[in-house]
C-alpha cells in the first residue's frame, strides 16, 4: 500500500544521516571518509582520536535504527500495516546507512545501526547480540571481526527468538549486507592486516 511505501521511504531517508559525517562536521573534525579506512562509522571516527566523536556517531547511528523501526510500528498500529512494513523499514534505513542519498551513496557498513534495529525489533534479541559483539570485541580488540561473528550470530538468534516472521527474512538480508560491506576488512583479517579498536590513523 502507499503506506508501506511511505514508511520505507521515511526509514531510508532516515537511515541516510550519516552521523559520522555530520557528528564530525559539527565537532570541526576531519571527516572520517578522508582517513583511516575511510568508512563513515563510529570504529573509524574513533581513528581521529575523538573518542567523544566515536560515541556520539555510534549513538547516533544506532538510534536512527531503533527509531525507523519504531516509527514504522507506529505506523502499522495506526494505518492497519502488517509486520512487512515494520521489517521493510528494518531494511530501508539500512540500505540508507549504506547507500545514503544525502551523501552521495557512501556510507557506512551497518553496524550500529543494525545494533538500533535488533534492539527496536526484540530487546532481548538486540541485548543479545550487544552482548556477543562487547565480549568479541573487548577479546579480539578488532571492531570488524566483532562485527562479523555477531552477524552470523544474527540470523540464528533471530531464528530461536522471532520464529517463522517476516523479521527473520530482514535479519538475514541486513547481516548478508554488513557481511558485504566488510569485503575489504574480512581480506585485512585473512591477510593478518587488520588493525585494532582504537589505533590512530
Ligand atoms: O563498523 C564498521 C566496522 O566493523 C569496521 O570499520 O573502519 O574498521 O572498516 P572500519
Amino acid at each position: 500500500t502507499s503506506a508501506d511505501v511511505v514508511v520505507f521511504i521515511g526509514a531510508y531517508l532516515l537511515g541516510s544521516l550519516s552521523f559520522a559525517v555530520i557528528v564530525s562536521k559539527l565537532m570541526g573534525l576531519d571527516d572520517p571518509r578522508s582517513y583511516g579506512s575511510g568508512n563513515p562509522g563510529a570504529t573509524n571516527v574513533l581513528r581521529s582520536g575523538n573518542r567523544k566523536a566515536a560515541a556520539l556517531t555510534l549513538a547516533g547511528d544506532a538510534l536512527k535504527g531503533w527509531l525507523a523501526v519504531f516509527l514504522a510500528r507506529q505506523a502499522a498500529a495506526a494505518f492497519a500495516l502488517d509486520a512487512t512494513a515494520i521489517a521493510g523499514a528494518a531494511l530501508a534505513v539500512t540500505l540508507g546507512h549504506m547507500w545514503p542519498v544525502f551523501f552521495r551513496f557512501k556510507g557506512g557498513k551497518g553496524v550500529a545501526t543494525a545494533a538500533g534495529i535488533l534492539l527496536a525489533l526484540d530487546w532481548r534479541l538486540g541485548l543479545a547480540l550487544l552482548a556477543i559483539w562487547l565480549i568479541l570485541a573487548k577479546g579480539f580488540k578488532i571492531s570488524s571481526l566483532a562485527a562479523l561473528l555477531a552477524a552470523l550470530a544474527a540470523p540464528v538468534l533471530t531464528w530461536y527468538l522471532l520464529p517463522q516472521s517476516v523479521y527473520l527474512y530482514a535479519v538475514c538480508v541486513i547481516a548478508v549486507l554488513l557481511i558485504a560491506r566488510h569485503h575489504q576488512n574480512i581480506r585485512g583479517l585473512l591477510a593478518g592486516k587488520e588493525g585494532k579498536i582504537g589505533d590512530k590513523a
